[in-house]
């Protein structure tokens, strides 16, 4: 069940904001946020939601804005039950309170739940323990990851509900939690909670109701979706999940590619070794690293010393590098190669690829700069490549200039690579970093008379090859762009 979550100051708000909740299964209402609530604007709100009602009073010490004594939180939990609230929440902390509402529930399901800010502790299974102990209706934990691995423990948690049949809603907030938001509802956490538009959220990680239904599929996914996703750190500017679960829908693909902020590789893949994953995108700063931890790797990816691309078959983990394809169909749309000079500006992993993809096309001439001297020249005599420092670009002359760092990502949007003087009029400038969709480096380089070519058409090469190695099926492109230039039309592109 999706569950909008209503935090505003007032009741008026309140109302309204309920009315921007349609496409949720039901509400949480955050009374504790709601400065002038009576038992008789309570009962209009909660007639307002027209939808099943989660009545929730959190103290301060929770998360919790509510700063009246536990006589009067409980006090206004029991109206909420009177008034035939769907859901009542109450705190583990709070055990006489949370014995009281159940022995006085009524028809509403009682949620004893558990917070912890700061993290998720070794004693979080005791704690489960302790709350089944109280027999509620459903029981909650809500903790903080400060590791993706924190994940597991809440995903053996529901695991665990889910063998003794019963209920749970679990997840952990923080960045490193987000996915798991989604994936403990394929393993059986009974809620999502969404915010009903962004900037409004009630926990840190926690997406918004369009998020959830429209990028992730949420209402389509159970027990059998097969799970795909972006592997790096950071991955929040990334847009790819929005690509690729448009496509598995279009293609009634049962699958859900989610962005995995991962801090600590090894453990990350040893664990998605056991579940049921069609493969992974990698990023930074992954992309060698990941090697060590692959049952294969295809003969390009392993000649050009990194991997993009992870596909999972018989539990066996096989490496692929889509960056070179990518890079090199993007260009090509614009741009002829044959003969041409092209300078890549970093020596990464992305730029293994594509000074590979680029030595393949018959080029005349590659040079590597970068800011560390000895990486451009590692992959310079890998491939036959020129190198230098990034200062050397004055002195070469190009036709094709490449951003293959991570300078001018979002958030460091007003960032460029190099000072606008160093682009060559009437080159070609393309630059691999994709959100901003329009980088500095390319702006300047408009205005210079230049060819630009923006990280987002790699971005979708990549994604089309990476969707057809994972499922043998040719990826509905059309459908999977439209829906990000939408995205970033309508909401997401703010630079
Ligand atoms: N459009 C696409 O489809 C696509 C595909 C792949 C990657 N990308 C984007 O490409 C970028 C690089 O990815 P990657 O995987 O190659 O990363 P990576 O392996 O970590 O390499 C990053 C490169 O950026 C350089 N760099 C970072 N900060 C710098 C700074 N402040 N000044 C100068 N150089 C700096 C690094 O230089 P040092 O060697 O000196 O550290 C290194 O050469 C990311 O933004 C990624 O999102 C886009």
């Amino acid at each position: 069940m999706l569950a909008a979550v209503v935090l505003e100051k007032t009741a008026e708000k309140a109302m309204k904001a309920a009315e921007r909740c349609k496409k949720a299964d039901l509400i949480e209402l955050r009374l504790d946020s709601i400065r002038d609530l009576g038992p008789a604007t309570l009962k209009e709100l909660i007639e307002k939601c027209g939808k099943p009602v989660i009545a929730t009073n959190r103290k301060s010490n929770e998360g919790g804005f509510f700063r009246g004594n536990e006589k009067k939180r409980v006090g206004l939990l029991k109206t909420a039950i009177d008034l035939g609230a769907d859901y009542a929440d109450i705190e583990y902390s709070s055990q006489a309170s949370s014995k009281f509402l159940i022995k006085n529930k009524k028809n509403t399901k009682i949620i004893v739940s558990y917070h912890n800010f700061k993290e998720t502790p070794d004693s979080i299974k005791k704690t489960y323990g302790n709350i089944k102990s109280l027999n509620p209706d459903l029981i909650k934990i809500v903790t903080r990851a400060n590791s993706a691995a924190d994940n597991f423990r809440i995903f053996d948690l529901i695991n665990k509900a889910n063998d003794e049949k019963r209920k749970i809603v679990a997840f952990c907030m923080g960045h490193y939690g987000q996915f798991g938001r989604i994936l403990g509802i394929i393993l059986g956490s009974k809620i999502a909670y969404a915010s009903i538009e962004e900037g409004n959220e009630s926990a840190s990680g926690q997406l918004t109701l369009n998020e959830l239904i429209s990028h992730y599929k949420l209402r389509k996914l159970n027990k059998n979706t097969k799970i795909a996703g972006l592997i790096g750190n950071p991955v929040a500017h990334s847009w790819s999940h929005i690509m690729h679960n448009e496509g598995f829908d279009k293609l009634r693909i049962n699958a859900v590619y989610l962005k995995f902020q991962v801090d600590k590789l090894r453990e990350f893949i040893d664990y998605f070794k056991n579940l049921n994953s069609l493969g992974f995108s990698v990023t930074i700063p992954y992309k060698i690293e990941v090697m060590k931890y692959l049952d294969k790797i295809d003969e390009k990816a392993e000649e050009i010393g990194a991997v993009n691309t992870i596909v999972m078959r018989n539990k066996k983990l096989i490496g692929y590098n889509t960056d070179c394809q990518g890079a090199v169909m993007a260009l090509k749309e614009k741009v002829s190669l044959k003969g041409k000079r092209a300078v890549l500006l970093g020596a990464g992993g992305s730029t293994r690829a594509i000074a590979y993809g680029l030595m393949e096309e018959n080029m005349n001439n590659i040079t590597i700069l970068n800011r560390t001297i000895k990486k451009a020249k590692d992959i310079a005599n890998d491939f036959g490549c020129g190198y230098g420092s990034l200062s050397d670009l004055k002195n070469v002359d190009y036709d094709m200039l490449i951003n293959t760092t991570s300078v001018g990502m979002h958030p460091n949007a007003d960032e460029s690579i190099i000072p606008s003087n160093l682009i060559k009029k009437n080159s070609v400038v393309f630059d691999i970093v994709f959100n901003p969709s329009k980088t500095r480096l390319l702006k300047d380089a408009e205005k210079k008379s230049c060819t630009i070519i923006p990280g987002f058409e790699m971005l979708v090469q990549g994604a089309m090859l990476q969707f057809r190695l994972w499922t043998s099926k040719n990826a509905p492109e059309k459908a999977m762009k439209r829906k990000v230039l939408d995205y970033l039309k309508n909401a997401g592109n703010k630079n």
